[in-house]
């Protein structure tokens, strides 16, 4: 191999590899997104009754902290239970019917906040 070869083909790895790197920001940032974009989504909407941070407690009595939702629901199943629209256990709340985004971003959040 010459050294123009050489060095034209330790420019294309380099290349190839900075490209990489890019789609591995593209896809941190895009997932961070979703996460801020859940967080102020349940702010607005599940604030009112339940403790939507990492701290302090529920608003309404009786409404789980988010920050400890796992104890007693199965996140992977939360995506589409507020896609079909949550109303079954909340008798008394109006009903939430969420985008397939949305829901994701949501869980998202909620999958960031989960406690140990
Ligand atoms: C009007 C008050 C109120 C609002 C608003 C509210 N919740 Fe709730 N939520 C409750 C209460 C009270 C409970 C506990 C009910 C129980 O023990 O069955 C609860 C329980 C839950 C649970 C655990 C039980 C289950 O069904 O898995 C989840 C998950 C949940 N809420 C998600 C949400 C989300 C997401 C939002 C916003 C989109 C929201 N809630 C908005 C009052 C509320």
């Amino acid at each position: 191999m010459t050294i123009a070869n050489s060095m034209a083909s330790t420019a294309v790895a380099g290349a190839v590899f900075l490209i990489f790197l890019a789609t591995l920001a593209d896809g941190t940032a895009r997932a961070q997104d979703d996460v801020e974009r859940g967080r102020s989504l349940v702010t607005k909407l599940c604030g009112e009754c339940h403790a939507v941070g990492r701290t302090g407690a529920s608003p309404r009595a009786g409404a789980p902290t988010f920050r400890s939702i796992d104890e007693r629901t199965d996140l992977d199943e939360l995506v589409d239970r507020l896609r079909a629209g949550l109303q079954s256990t909340h008798a008394d709340m109006p009903s939430f019917r969420f985008s397939r985004e949305d829901a994701r971003a949501a869980v998202a959040y909620l999958r960031s906040i989960q406690g140990p």
